[in-house]
């Protein structure tokens, strides 16, 4: 085991980190050429290659923003600009579960913001990051169409409303 590396969990993590970086290289760019070469005559086909790479590898690697500035004409910053500016694009996969909680007014007005904070504290992690077993990802939304019933999550595709920070772990086990 390596010398900043201090037990197995973080070992593990090690080595699925470097799975996936493996896998960004030739198959991984062929894979996302494939994608652009599907999509690219759709109007405006930028986001719907992001989503359909997001669908294709969980989300998007480093790599794929070359492949598709390339493909679209684009320099690579544009594309990075636009992937980093919509929450729903990941720079590394996911965790087992995704809670996405509603940062938007109407939730922020019934207690969204402590809400989030309770949940961070609990998980030890930030918005977009995922806890160290790579079990949970915890990710801001903005508005989820459930503003009468605020504040509101999702918790891996379902949307809940009137949530509690117990009653969100208690739904992912945790
Ligand atoms: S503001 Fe949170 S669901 Fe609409």
């Amino acid at each position: 085991m390596p010398d900043n590396v201090h037990n197995k969990q973080e070992f593990d993590n090690m080595l699925e980190r470097e799975a996936c970086m493996s896998e960004t290289t030739e198959d991984q760019n062929v894979r996302v050429a494939a994608i652009c070469d599907q999509l690219i005559t759709l109007e405006g086909p930028l986001l719907p290659i992001l989503h359909e790479v997001q669908e294709e590898f969980g989300y998007i690697p480093d790599g794929a923003l070359q492949t598709i500035a390339k493909k679209l004409n684009l320099s690579r910053a544009e594309v990075h600009g636009v992937a980093s500016f919509y929450h729903d694009f990941r720079e590394e996969k996911a965790g087992k579960h995704v809670i996405k909680i509603c940062r938007a007014e109407a939730c922020q007005a019934m207690g969204a913001d402590a809400l989030g904070d309770q949940i961070r504290r609990h998980l030890k992690v930030d918005w977009s990051q995922t806890t160290a077993d790579r079990k949970i990802t915890l990710e801001p939304v903005f508005c989820l169409g459930l503003c009468a019933c605020a504040p509101a999550a999702m918790i891996d595709g379902k949307v809940v409303g009137r949530v509690s920070a117990d009653r969100i772990l208690q739904k992912v086990g945790s």
